[in-house]
């Protein structure tokens, strides 16, 4: 063999051995790089819990505001008669552009329902006791945000106080509703209970159902 043959084999084994040597010192580092990755998707329950509660809060924040306006424009118009129908969660495209953007389940649930559909389930229903017994209590009531099971839903609750006499004109005692109301609510809700009502009542809540990896994601 040359001296030349020689040195290029020299040369050839040593980038061999240099390519292999930088490729085990790369790999662990790719490991760690990875390592650190899933570190920064770990969350934790709490992460969890409060970016529901703050989504939550601000979503009901929006409806009851958009409700509140829509049924005083609404009365303004054409009085209570053409304002009942916008107490309803089908009257706004919000309900649906919440739910596309967040993947969120939005409703409103009272143990007095007007609407059958606003019946609280069995795990709401034990919410809005603990909010009633709060209430009687003479506590503060605050949002409540918990997972149901198997765990890959959570559930946002947030009382509903009767905030103005404005509620009044529709769920007061009947010397406050208009016959005229009187008689629609009679004809659509025959089974009506959400009447009686003082401002500051407790009238139900706001009960939204989100999903946790879409929480998750957006952390
Ligand atoms: C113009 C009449 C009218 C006014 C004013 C009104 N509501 Fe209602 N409310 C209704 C009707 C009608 C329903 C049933 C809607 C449905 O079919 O889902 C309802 C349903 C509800 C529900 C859902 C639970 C249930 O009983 O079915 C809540 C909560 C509620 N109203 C709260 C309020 C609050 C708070 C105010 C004041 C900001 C208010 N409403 C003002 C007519 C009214």
């Amino acid at each position: 063999m040359s001296f030349s043959t020689k040195l290029s084999l020299a040369m050839v084994l040593l980038i061999v051995w240099a390519c292999g040597f930088s490729t085990e010192k790369r790999r662990p580092k790719r490991i760690e790089d990875t390592q650190e990755k899933r570190e920064v998707k770990r969350v934790s329950e709490a992460d969890i819990i409060n970016r529901t509660r703050k989504l939550g809060d601000s979503i009901t924040k929006q409806a009851a505001s958009v409700f509140m306006s829509k049924i005083s424009q609404q009365y303004a118009e054409g009085g209570y008669k053409a304002a009942a129908k916008f107490c309803s969660m089908q009257a706004y495209p919000l309900t649906d552009s919440l739910a596309n953007e967040y993947k969120v389940f939005l409703k409103r649930v009272s143990n007095k329902n007007r609407n059958p559909k606003n019946i609280p389930s069995v795990i709401e229903k034990q919410v809005l006791e603990a909010y009633e017994y709060s209430v009687k209590q003479g506590d503060d009531i605050a949002a409540n945000v918990q997972f149901i099971r198997p765990g890959d839903t959570i559930l946002y609750n947030n009382p509903i106080k009767i905030p103005s006499e404005l509620c009044l004109n529709c769920h007061g005692s009947s010397s406050q509703i208009s016959k005229e109301v009187q008689a629609i609510l009679k004809q659509e809700y025959p089974n009506d209970k959400a009447i009686g009502y003082k401002v500051g009542d407790l009238r139900g809540m706001w009960s939204l159902k989100f999903l946790k990896k879409e929480i998750v994601q957006g952390l």
